[in-house]
């Protein structure tokens, strides 16, 4: 017999069951919306795309690295609470003690990334776009990545050859840099 407490549970169930098939929500948390996502949808690829606008020095990106980011990666990026980020160690294998920016780091963009994202350790993303610019120029200047006094921007950074560029293979080739670097940056 079909009592009225057997029946809700398997009206229950065969819309638990409907839900999960028809791909519909379980009504647990709240939609996301475009804005939510965007302050996090930053990412740079090897080829440019996702860089913002502006340009960096290393001048500027002194001044920001001092204030922000010497405490733990030291004055002159020798490493201390953070990782090495200035020097010209040779790397030994995949051992990390010895992997650094400039000998290992495939993609200059990254670079940019990693630190809008990331840095400071203790505070990330807040740093600003223009920050992030400054910073790469300073820390790719100070590897004797790129000229001394250069300007670096949406243009020049994924052309930027890093020493261990070929050192990897890539995945996505199609994302990587001098494949239409400026054509990505309109979006195509
Ligand atoms: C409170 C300490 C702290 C501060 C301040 C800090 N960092 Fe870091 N940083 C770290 C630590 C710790 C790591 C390693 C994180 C990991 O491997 O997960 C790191 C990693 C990095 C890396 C990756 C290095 C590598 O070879 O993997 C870069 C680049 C970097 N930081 C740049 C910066 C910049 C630029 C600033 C200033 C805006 C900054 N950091 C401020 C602690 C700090």
């Amino acid at each position: 017999m079909c009592t009225p407490r057997a029946f809700l549970f398997a009206a229950t169930y065969m819309v638990a069951a409907q839900s999960a098939v028809g791909g519909q929500t379980t009504g647990l948390g709240q939609p996301i919306s475009e804005a939510d996502v965007a302050p996090w949808a930053i990412t740079v690829f090897p080829s440019g795309r996702g860089l913002p606008p502006g340009s960096g020095t290393a001048v500027e990106g002194a001044k920001v690295y001092e204030i922000k980011c010497a405490a733990c990666h030291g004055d002159a990026g020798q490493g201390g609470l953070g990782p090495v980020l200035i020097s010209d160690r040779k790397r030994q294998g995949i051992d990390e003690s010895t992997v650094t920016i400039p000998n290992y780091w495939p993609y200059a963009t990254t670079v940019y990334d990693y630190v809008r994202r990331a840095m400071p350790w203790q505070s990330p993303r807040s740093t600003s776009d223009q920050e992030a610019w400054d910073l790469t120029a300073f820390i790719l200047e100070k590897n004797d990545l790129i000229p001394p006094n250069s300007t670096i921007d949406a243009r020049s950074l994924p052309l930027v050859k890093m020493p261990n560029r070929d050192g990897f293979i890539p995945a996505f080739p199609k994302l990587l840099p001098a494949k239409h670097p400026v054509a990505d940056q309109a979006g195509h």
